[in-house]
């Protein structure tokens, strides 16, 4: 029984007719942005569409303008069809599967580049990564003409960088962000946890202990300066090689703070086993 697996469709005019069909036929349209490699988080982000929208499409694009390294590039994992058959059954009608040409024709030459929101954090680290972000989602949005979008709270800087895009390009679509998906021990669903060793796996955890951990004292009273270094420390002691950033940032314009006021997110970025993960978790009036 393959009846409920989506099309693939991998040109323009084919997905624009498609989406113009539904369209004349008056059923909204939802995208799932995503790099392929799927997981339990990208499946949540689409039955999470499917609830919201009649129609749902999910673009597999690895988009080589927000890579740092041809090299890391060349080594993401690229799974079509295995990402095909997890989409059964989880409410997408049709994936979206352009070839680079299709995405960057030749001679393209725009940049959307979100200014501020792009800098800190993760944008400190990885120079035009979210240059590259912020265009594809550009693209994808005006590709599908979809009238809401679904993006992971994991990626919380992305996620906010894209709302801010999508307003101030004035784009008709609604940006909707989904809680981080878990596994058991709370590590978030991410494409890079297979290339974690069978130990990395076991201390990569603490990473999301540590976040609730320091999440607690802040909303007890204590300060980031209070907290940060013995929580990094603990990172470390746990196995982690590299602490990139820890830091307390408002949710509204992720601006950097001391002490949680309104509503905030505590994120890091860390090493461990050579590969780099990324969590957050949000600090709302005080509780965690
Ligand atoms: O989060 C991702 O997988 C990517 O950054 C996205 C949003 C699909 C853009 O390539």
């Amino acid at each position: 029984m393959t009846t409920d697996l989506p099309d693939i469709v991998r040109d323009l005019p084919g997905l624009r007719q498609q989406v113009a069909d539904w369209k004349r036929a008056g059923e909204p349209v939802a995208v799932v942005p995503t790099m392929g490699a799927l997981h339990e988080g990208h499946l949540s982000l689409v039955r999470a569409a499917a609830a919201q929208a009649p129609r749902v499409i999910v673009t597999i694009f690895v988009n080589p303008r927000q890579f740092n390294s041809a090299a890391d590039l060349a080594a993401y994992p690229r799974t079509e069809e295995a990402d095909r058959l997890k989409l059964a059954g989880q409410g997408a009608d049709l994936v979206f599967v352009p070839p680079v040409e299709e995405v960057y024709p030749p001679g393209f030459s725009t940049t959307v580049s979100v200014a501020g929101l792009s800098e800190g954090l993760c944008g400190a680290h990885r120079p035009g990564h979210f240059d590259g972000v912020a265009t594809v989602v550009a693209k994808l949005f005006t590709m599908t003409q979809a009238d809401l979008a679904f993006f992971g709270e994991k990626d919380f800087q992305q996620l906010c960088i894209v709302r801010r895009l999508a307003v101030d390009l004035n784009l008709p679509i609604s940006i909707v962000g989904c809680p981080t998906f878990r596994e058991a021990d709370g590590l978030a669903m991410s494409s890079r946890n297979v290339r974690l060793t069978a130990q990395g796996r076991a201390q990569a955890p603490a990473l999301h202990t540590e976040l609730r951990r320091v999440a607690g004292e802040l909303a007890s009273g204590k300060t980031m300066a209070e907290c940060e270094v013995l929580a990094r420390a603990a990172i470390l002691a746990a196995g982690y090689t590299e602490v990139e950033y820890l830091e307390l940032r408002a949710e509204s314009g992720l601006v950097p703070l001391d002490r949680p006021t309104g509503a905030a997110r505590l994120l890091v970025a860390a090493w461990i086993d050579g590969v780099r993960l990324i969590d957050n978790v949000p600090i709302a009036g005080g509780a965690v």
